[in-house]
């Protein structure tokens, strides 16, 4: 019985090291998928509605479509990493910041090379 815990013991602490020393690297660049205008699209579609949705009645710059989204990226970058009081913050009007994790949405998608798919 007590051979069997060793063994058990032995075969996970195995499985540990190769796990660390093998895919370390190759899981931070393989793992991880990319973010994309389809991801963006979601986001955008929660917090920059209607201003920036034709189709919901918005007359700011749509940002209803890659082309506009992709052209844009670092003024809505800035935009939304401006401080709420600040001149030109988006979403226009709100009074806090987008959550940290969605701002990081926009950043991925630029740093992932703005790719539609
Ligand atoms: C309540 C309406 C409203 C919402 C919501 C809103 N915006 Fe805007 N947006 C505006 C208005 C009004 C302008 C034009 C005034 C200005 O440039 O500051 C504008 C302008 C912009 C511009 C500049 C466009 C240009 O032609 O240079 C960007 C970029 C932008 N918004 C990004 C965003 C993003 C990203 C979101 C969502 C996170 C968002 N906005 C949410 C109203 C809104």
């Amino acid at each position: 019985m007590k051979k069997i815990y060793v063994f058990a013991g032995v075969a996970v602490l195995a499985m540990g090291l190769t796990y660390c020393s093998s895919s370390k690297k190759a899981s931070k660049t393989a793992a991880v998928p990319k973010t994309t205008y389809s991801n963006v699209s979601t986001v955008i579609a929660g917090n920059c509605a209607p201003c920036h949705i034709p189709s919901k009645g918005g007359n700011k710059k749509p940002y209803d479509n890659y082309a506009n989204v992709k052209a844009d990226i670092d003024k809505v970058i800035h935009r939304i990493e401006l401080n709420p009081t600040d001149k030109g913050f988006m979403p226009f009007k709100k009074t806090e910041k987008l959550p940290p994790d969605v701002i990081a949405v926009f950043k991925k998608f630029k740093e992932d090379g703005a790719l539609e798919n």
